[in-house]
């Protein structure tokens, strides 16, 4: 890949900077003095009539949506939003599910310097409340409802719970039509009707361009804080790098824009890069685990970018994506999580029919883009390992003195220097910040454990938060994960630390079966055999599912709490509380 600055040239600035990078750390300011506008060159720049989003609903129907309604609905809002007084700088919170209007309304606040905070519709009104509360949010855009798994979700009953005796003013996508307005409220097409286009303000580079909300070690998610100009650059760039869109192409990101992959992979970089793409509006399990196969197949997807906790709900379903003409089908990614071997084999033989790369994608929202991947074509993957950090990156695994880790020994990610996607800052916490940095000169804390191998390439063991201390060993959950997961009966297994009196902590595995499934005392032989006896888990559970975020991140806390015997505390943020009770049963029955 060319340097920071060829990349930057791809896009289209008004005013060209006058540094590339002007580094204090850990404070930087890429591309300074130069000026640009994200809606511009998502929208502006694009052919009206090329399709941008294929748009399928979760009822099977299917708009065919432009980059001129893109820019007509966007530009139109951005001059509602100026109506209604916001301005640069101001935030406008976004509660919206998988529909075009979500993109259209980020890419309106992105047109007149407003910075949008989008709240992943999926939470509730608590949720959406502190957010807009933190971020000074006055201004909301929400729909009447959305569709889940075949459910009306009353996203404006929380809106109005969210917002009650704030002064916040709402504006309401009409999607059912079955809301009432209260006297704040406008809808949303009578406001787009009624509003002259605004045209793109040129911004600093370092403008705010977004806030997203994020899990750290407090109660309170913090607000990571993203600019423009170098934002767009990283994930445009290794949108380029990873993905490599030409035309024909189809591609589908499958995560949702409420979290940082829909922010880059859905909005930003795929419509600066003018590619044509695919979102689903519902659960890709629903009506049944096709569906995801169906969607992909209906319009010939030819780049799918998923997760490992996708993959694996659908090697737990049994039912095997071949029955699909995925034949368009040229490339697979995986994000998130670590991706085991037998998921990568899975995703790769019974979704890309052997044929397809899979690359895996190591980043954070902090970082805002990509940091490890291995592009197809640039080394040799290997199944398990995320790649090689991404081309003018300096990601590094140290040991807990900052030295490079041995090849093969764990040790932390860390990234020296800074690039283009960093985070400009924590909303409102300088301190928040300041933690992510420690050494001198400081270099960034990743928060994860991973192991390199000599070729460079980089093993994400997980986080390390979630690295168990068994009799003075550090485990990782991910080690003990991927080597249950081993086991042919195993489609997922989560694993966790117990107090124990005498080793610190001992393990605690949950699995969800398939097939044939296991024998608690398999899966103690494989653990022993594999990561060593010191791992052997004290406790074998199968359960049928494991409890997880809406992001499907695996709650191990939960699970800790439970084989401890100790009150869970809150579930709300999981997707399926459910999943909590059927571990308690199960643990009953261990
Ligand atoms: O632990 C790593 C894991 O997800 C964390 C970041 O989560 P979030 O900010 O929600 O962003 C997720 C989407 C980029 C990381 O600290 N993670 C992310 N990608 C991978 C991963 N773990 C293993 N392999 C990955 N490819």
């Amino acid at each position: 890949m060319p340097g920071w600055g060829e990349e930057a040239g791809r896009l289209k600035w008004s005013r060209r900077w006058d540094a590339e990078l002007e580094w204090d750390p850990p404070a930087a300011r890429w591309f300074a003095g130069g000026q640009i506008n994200a809606s511009y060159n998502a929208l502006d720049v694009q052919d009206p009539s090329r399709t941008a989003i294929i748009w399928e609903g979760e009822d099977g129907s299917v708009r065919r949506i432009t980059y001129g309604w893109l820019l007509d609905q966007a530009s139109r809002l951005a001059g509602g939003l100026l109506s209604m007084g916001v301005g640069r700088g101001d935030r406008v919170a976004i509660y919206l599910p998988m529909i075009p209007e979500l993109p259209a309304a980020m890419l309106a606040c992105a047109r007149i310097g407003a910075v949008h905070t989008v709240v992943f519709s999926g939470l509730g009104a608590a949720s959406l409340r502190s957010r807009i509360a933190d971020s000074g949010a006055r201004v909301l855009v929400t729909a009447d409802a959305g569709y889940r798994r075949g459910a009306r979700i009353r996203l404006k009953e929380a809106a109005d719970e969210a917002v009650r005796g704030t002064g916040v003013r709402t504006i309401v996508v009409r999607r059912t039509g079955d809301a009432s307005l209260g006297p704040g409220d406008t809808w949303w097409d009578d406001l787009v009707s009624g509003s002259a286009p605004a045209d793109p303000v040129p911004l600093e580079s370092c403008h705010p361009l977004f806030i997203l909300y994020t899990s750290g070690t407090t109660g309170m998610p913090k607000g990571i804080l993203h600019g423009t100009g170098g934002y767009l650059v990283h994930a445009c760039s290794t949108f380029r790098l990873a993905f490599g869109t030409r035309p024909g192409d189809i591609y589908w990101c499958t995560a949702d824009p409420g979290w940082v992959t829909g922010h880059s992979y859905v909005v930003y970089a795929p419509l600066c890069c003018g590619a044509t793409q695919v979102m689903y509006e519902g659960a890709p399990d629903h009506p049944d685990a096709s569906r995801m196969w169906q969607v992909a197949e209906r319009h010939g997807v030819t780049i799918l970018y998923t997760t490992p906790t996708a993959i694996r709900m659908q090697m737990a379903s049994g039912i095997l994506p071949g029955s699909h003409d995925l034949s368009a089908l040229r490339l697979l990614g995986s994000v998130g999580e670590p991706l085991g071997a037998p998921a990568w084999a899975w995703y790769r033989d019974e979704v890309g029919g052997g044929r397809c790369p899979v690359i895996d994608t190591w980043w954070q929202t902090e970082t805002g883009g990509m940091m490890v991947v291995d592009p197809p074509g640039g080394g040799t993957p290997e199944p398990g390992y995320a790649g090689r950090p991404v081309p003018g990156i300096d990601v590094r695994v140290v040991d807990d003195g900052g030295r490079p880790a041995p090849d093969g020994e764990r040790g932390r990610i860390v990234v020296s220097g800074t690039w283009p996607g960093m985070m400009i800052g924590v909303w409102g916490s300088e301190e928040r910040y300041a933690s992510y940095w420690s050494g001198d000169p400081p270099v960034y804390q990743a928060g994860d454990y991973a192991v390199r191998d000599a070729e460079g390439r980089i093993r994400i063991l997980g986080r390390a938060d979630d690295v168990l201390n068994v009799a003075g060993h550090r485990i990782g959950t991910a080690e003990i994960e991927a080597c249950a997961a081993s086991h042919p009966g195993v489609a997922e297994a989560a694993a966790c630390g117990v107090p124990d009196p005498v080793r610190g902590q001992s393990i605690a595995v949950f699995a969800v079966p398939r097939g044939g499934g296991f024998e608690p005392g398999e899966i103690r032989s494989l653990v022993r055999r594999d990561v060593g006896p010191v791992a052997s888990p004290r406790i074998v559970c199968s359960v049928p599912r494991l409890p997880k975020t809406r992001s499907g991140k695996i709650m191990r806390r939960i699970l800790g709490a439970l084989a401890a015997g100790s009150d869970p505390g809150d579930t709300s943020t999981l997707e399926d509380p459910g999943a909590v009770e059927d571990a308690a049963r199960a643990l009953r029955g261990a």
